[in-house]
């Protein structure tokens, strides 16, 4: 069976710097990947380009057989990719809903002729949006869903985590990558956000998540197949033991990182 997604040659140069370089990566239907490597080794750039933010210089990139090689990010969107980001995207002024409810722009027919014209359309959209995001906020805490329209600002630090992979979430994706979610959250924060996406992907099976996080505990306990890039090169892939016990890794990242 072909996979989820196929990258093949995926390159991107800004200008005589090569941050992907040839890269290779399949994900499969389901599968989680663990995306490591040293800083600067292309992992932000590896989602920036298959979300259709950077235009990739060269390669191949296939969702489902459907070819997303240097489309839209829109289009992107549409096909089945989200993801969350490095450092927060929320709007705190905004509240949780509006928030969520970005994630589903894509999904949504939110034209001006169907906001005036269409109003019952409209509406019926927005209580269905309003259903979704209150179930899956819900299913993370429940005190996000019984908060949905407060600001997001209001919310803890992993609360917001919560209501960014909500927002990724909301428009039913086939593929989630997830960039450094850890971040700034202590041990135990992590630990709880790990067992809600554990949780989450028990519910949801078919769904892929490439998954960028400098902590190797979270890699080992969520991974079904790690990859290491260093320098833009793909120089790892396999089960998290033998990444461990991988000399190249060891060097270009493990010794030096921790
Ligand atoms: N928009 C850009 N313009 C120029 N260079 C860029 C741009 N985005 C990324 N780079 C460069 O590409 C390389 C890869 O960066 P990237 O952010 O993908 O690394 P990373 O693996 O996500 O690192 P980290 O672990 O620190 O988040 C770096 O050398 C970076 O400086
Ligand atoms: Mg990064």
């Amino acid at each position: 069976m072909s996979p989820l997604l196929a990258c093949s040659g995926l390159t991107m140069r800004f200008g005589g710097l090569t941050a992907l370089d040839a890269l290779d990566i399949s994900v499969g239907k389901g599968e989680t990947i663990g995306l490591v490597g040293p800083n600067g080794s292309g992992k932000t750039t590896f989602f920036n380009v298959l979300t259709g933010l950077y235009k990739p210089s060269a390669g191949a990139v296939q969702l489902a057989e459907q070819d997303l090689f240097a489309r839209s990010a829109q289009e992107i969107g549409r096909a089945g990719v989200a993801r969350t980001f490095q450092r927060s995207r929320l709007m705190l002024d905004q509240t949780v809903f509006d928030n969520i409810a970005l994630g589903a722009l894509n999904r949504l027919d939110l034209s001006l002729l169907s906001a005036l014209v269409l109003r019952g359309r409209f509406r019926r959209q927005l209580s269905e949006l309003v259903e979704r995001a209150t179930a899956l906020t819900r299913r993370f805490n429940p005190q996000i869903a019984a908060n949905l329209f407060k600001p997001a600002g209001s919310f803890t630090m992993i609360d917001r985590r919560r209501i960014e992979i909500c927002r990724a979430l909301v428009g039913a994706p086939r593929l989630l990558l997830l960039d450094e979610p850890s971040a700034g959250m202590t041990h135990e924060e992590t630990r709880a956000l790990m067992d809600d996406l554990l949780a989450f992907r028990e519910e949801m099976p078919d769904l892929a998540i490439v998954l960028v996080e400098h902590e190797m505990d979270v890699i080992r306990r969520i991974s079904d197949r790690c990859i290491v890039l260093n320098f833009g090169k793909k120089i790892f892939e396999g089960p998290f033991d033998a990444l461990i016990a991988d000399r190249e890794v060891q060097t270009a990242y493990l010794g030096g990182a921790q």
